[in-house]
């Protein structure tokens, strides 16, 4: 760094741990700073505590359009955290993931194998905030569209510390958004699906089998893939079956 630039002392800090560390370990360091505030409260309190300190989250566009943070729900037993990709319009509306047309669809499919988000599944996505086409038309139904990489990557430590709070025993990622995010790939979907990943969790590192399938939503397009999600299933509860 130049040490005739004029900037705070703030962000020569920031530069200089940058530098020191490189981005990604000071980005871990974030995360697990967080992670050790609110480690002697159970995993209750510390996803509460979580969810206040992201409560009014405007690290990018989508929180000054959004109405409701999606933080995610389910059992805090569960067996698996399925991740979708992000809100849509009636997720915006009820501050809850999946329950559009695709969430009542995604529930059937977890109902095959016995799995439901009261008891035994909890549901999150990778960014937290309604991504829309024109968000001049806030209330236009249909106005969706995936989250871009910046998106996702501002929102990613809100995802990181919830799987190190949550601890999931299993990961099913629901489409390519969420495929490709956590497995750092540039495959799509039907590549990606159909063999368990080790996903290392992003502070500690403990490895649990990450499974990945076709978002509801692409089945609701093509019933064609329906064969493929329910052999995916098959996979999952041969999983559950051995934890
Ligand atoms: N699609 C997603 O990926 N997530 C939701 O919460 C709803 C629809």
């Amino acid at each position: 760094m130049p040490s005739d630039l004029k900037i705070s002392a703030e962000v020569r800090n920031a530069i200089e741990d940058l530098e020191l560390f490189g981005e990604e370990s000071l980005y871990i360091s974030r995360v697990e700073e967080n992670i050790k505030k609110g480690s002697s409260l159970s995993k209750q309190g510390q996803l509460e505590a979580l969810y206040t300190r992201y409560g009014n989250c405007q690290n990018c566009a989508l929180g000054s359009t959004r109405k409701k943070i999606v933080f995610g729900t389910g059992s805090l037993d569960f067996k698996v955290l399925a991740i979708g990709e992000g809100p849509g319009y009636e997720e915006d509306r009820q501050g809850l993931p999946f329950v559009g047309k695709a969430g009542v669809l995604l529930d059937k499919i977890l109902a095959s194998i016995n799995l439901d988000r009261k008891t035994n599944v909890y549901i999150a996505n990778i960014v937290k905030c309604h991504p829309m086409r024109d968000p001049a038309q806030p209330d236009l139904r249909g106005n969706d569209r995936a989250p871009t990489p910046e998106e996702m990557f501002s929102c990613r430590p809100i995802l990181d510390q919830q799987i190190e709070i949550l601890q999931p025993p299993l990961i099913l990622c629901l489409g390519s958004v969420a495929a490709k995010n956590l497995l750092n790939s540039s495959q799509g979907v039907s590549q990606l699906r159909g063999k368990v990943y080790d996903f290392a969790y992003p502070v500690s590192g403990k490895k649990v089998p990450l499974l990945v399938t076709y978002h509801p939503a692409a089945l609701l397009r093509n019933e064609l893939l329906k064969k493929d999600v329910w052999h995916d299933m098959k996979v999952l509860r041969d999983l559950i079956a051995k934890l």
